[in-house]
């Protein structure tokens, strides 16, 4: 296996050393790139990623990301747009799959929160987020500043068709979350979509909720959900509120697929950089370990996954109210998975 590791900014280093701990614990030999993307390399040659990074990164089986972003010396933007996107995009991460799973001791803030086990997957190529938009007049009292939503119908179909299947290997049910009542260009879209392409699941059950109110079941009945398939902006805000239900950001992890097998997919925490945090020692590395799991069970290696798994649950059942020190934590489950 060929590995490019990225850890880039913050605790996005922290939790990518604790990540790799588990991996090699597990695989022994993997290949790894290490790329220095992120806040170091774009103050020190104003460079954030490059058609030689890209071509290079290609190269590699997959990928693994910590976090960039360091909004202290990099305006808001650069990196994000600079570098992250650019990457999901120019690699085709349609499919950015966001699983939430509540494990048993988890520091839900839900008084009954059920059994909560659901994925979603988020658009990660289009929508609000293809810079597509300008700005006129800036600074003056008639500024103005526009992003359009783009919404293909082959962008929608791809991932609506990987939800579907989702859905037919889980519980079989598929949830699409937007705006319909307000959105109907990009809304009507999905929801064609989602009509058109259910004939051909007869088995999947499918539901429909706006954004708002999916918030709403989010924190009062997670339970109700299975598979949900949203847009790229609709599908960040949700999953941060996911992994604030499911025991906290520090432990949701995610992929960035490219389904068609093309590219590499990159497997990252969904957290940030956590600057408030960075260099303390304190940052949850649980996130980067799933998702080396997730990382794990797309390359075939579904035994190594399954043991990743059951480590850090175990980690979570066995916590209390203990403080995280981050490498304790990844020593915690490269102890257990080498049991
Ligand atoms: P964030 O996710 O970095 O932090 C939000 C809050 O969650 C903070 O209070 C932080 O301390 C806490 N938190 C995050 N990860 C944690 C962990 N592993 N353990 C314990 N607590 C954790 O979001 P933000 O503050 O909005 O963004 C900070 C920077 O990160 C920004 O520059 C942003 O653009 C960037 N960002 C990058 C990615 C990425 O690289 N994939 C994702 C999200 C945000
Ligand atoms: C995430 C992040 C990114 C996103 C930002 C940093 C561009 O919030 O991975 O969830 O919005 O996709
Ligand atoms: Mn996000």
């Amino acid at each position: 296996m060929k590995l490019a590791v990225i850890p880039g900014d913050g605790i996005g280093v922290e939790v990518t050393a604790e990540a790799l701990k588990v991996l090699d614990a597990l695989v022994p030999g993997v290949e790894k790139t290490e790329y220095d993307l992120g806040a170091r390399r774009y103050l020190r040659n104003g460079e954030t990623l490059t058609d030689e990074d890209i071509a290079s990164l290609k190269e590699h089986d997959v990928i693994l990301l910590g976090a960039i972003g360091d909004p202290r010396s990099v305006p808001a933007g650069v990196l994000e747009r600079g570098m992250l996107l650019p990457l999901r995009f120019a690699l085709d991460h349609h499919v950015n799959l966001r699983p939430s799973k509540l494990y048993p001791g988890s520091a839900t803030p839900l008084k009954e929160p059920g059994e909560i086990d659901f994925v979603v997957v988020r658009e990660g190529t289009e929508g609000l987020y293809t810079g597509n938009g300008g700005a006129i007049r800036v600074g003056t009292p008639h500024e103005m500043g526009t992003e359009t939503s783009v919404n293909t119908r082959y962008g929608v179909e791809r991932v609506v068709r990987d939800a579907f299947a989702r859905a037919t290997s889980r519980r079989g049910k598929l949830t699409l979350v937007h705006k319909t009542n307000v959105l109907v260009n990009a809304g009507g879209l999905w929801q064609r979509t989602v009509d058109e392409v259910a004939p051909e699941f007869p088995e999947v059950e499918v539901d429909y909720c706006h954004i708002d109110a999916a918030t709403i079941y989010m924190v009062t009945d997670p339970s109700r959900f299975d598979v949900i398939v949203t847009d790229n902006l609709f599908g960040d805000i949700i999953t941060d509120l996911a992994a604030a239900v499911t025991g906290g950001i520090g432990t949701a992890a995610s992929g960035n697929i490219d389904a068609s097998g093309t590219n590499p997919s990159m497997f990252e925490p969904v957290h940030g950089s956590a600057p408030d945090i960075a260099g303390q020692g304190k940052a949850d590395p649980t996130a980067a370990i799933l998702s080396v799991a997730l990382l794990l069970r797309h390359v075939g290696k579904d035994a190594e996954a399954d043991r990743v798994e059951a480590a850090v649950e175990a980690d979570l059942a066995s916590r209390g109210d203990t403080e995280i020190v981050t490498a304790e934590v990844g020593d915690r489950i490269v102890a257990t998975v080498s049991a």
